[in-house]
């Protein structure tokens, strides 16, 4: 009884112990599923909204909606998620110092297919940063694509809302940026 006490005082104190396999999986599962989820709303209401009426009306769903849905699964899931890049439209979305380098490795090696994880110290514990790849699909070059490609309408909207885009000049299968979900581990 007495070592088992000693075994839980040594386990509290030790709160800086490096997360095992299993936590670490169970962490990427959670923001896999955040990222996915946030990705598949976007698309879905991207789509929709194209199909329904003019592009330059589609804007809004990129504007307000990705951090809208974005926020409700943070909330949901309590993890933080978001959309970075390092050419932005947006520079609320400029990418934090690890999403940074990551994003320059990726584009100046190969980007993984799918994601990315590493574990990383945050505060006096562990964090996973997890990363999911976004590339630019057919359907986005009406608002990424080649600036001359971009119907008049979008680029004028766009410059009245976003004066500081970089987010022009891509081409379908490029890799656009990352869904970015941060997971605290063992906290
Ligand atoms: C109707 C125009 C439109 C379409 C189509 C569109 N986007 Fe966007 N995109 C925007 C706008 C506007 C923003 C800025 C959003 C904000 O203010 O956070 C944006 C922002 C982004 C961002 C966040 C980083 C940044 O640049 O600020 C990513 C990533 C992104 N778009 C990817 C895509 C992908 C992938 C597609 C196709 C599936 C797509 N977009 C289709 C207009 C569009």
């Amino acid at each position: 009884m007495r070592r088992f006490a000693i075994l839980l005082l040594v386990a509290a104190a030790c709160g800086d112990r490096a997360p095992g396999d299993a936590e670490v999986a169970a962490a990427r599962a959670k923001a896999s599923d955040a990222a996915a989820k946030l990705m598949g709303a976007l698309f879905t209401e991207l789509q929709a909204a194209l199909a329904k009426g003019p592009p330059e009306q589609a804007i809004d769903v990129c504007a307000d909606r990705a951090p809208a849905i974005a926020r409700a699964i943070g909330e949901e899931t309590g993890l933080s998620v978001r959309r970075t890049s390092l050419r932005t439209r947006n520079p609320e979305n400029a990418p934090d110092g690890w999403e940074r380098a990551w994003l320059e490795r990726a584009t100046a090696g190969t980007a993984p297919a799918v994601d990315d994880a590493e574990v990383v110290r945050e505060g006096g514990g562990y964090e996973l940063r997890y990363v999911r790849v976004v590339r630019l699909a057919e359907m986005c070059t009406t608002c990424h694509g080649a600036p001359e490609r971009i119907p008049a309408a979008v680029r004028e909207a766009i410059a009245r809302r976003y004066p500081e885009d970089r987010a022009t000049g891509f081409a379908p299968g490029d890799l656009r940026g990352v869904v970015s979900v941060r997971v605290p581990i063992g906290n």
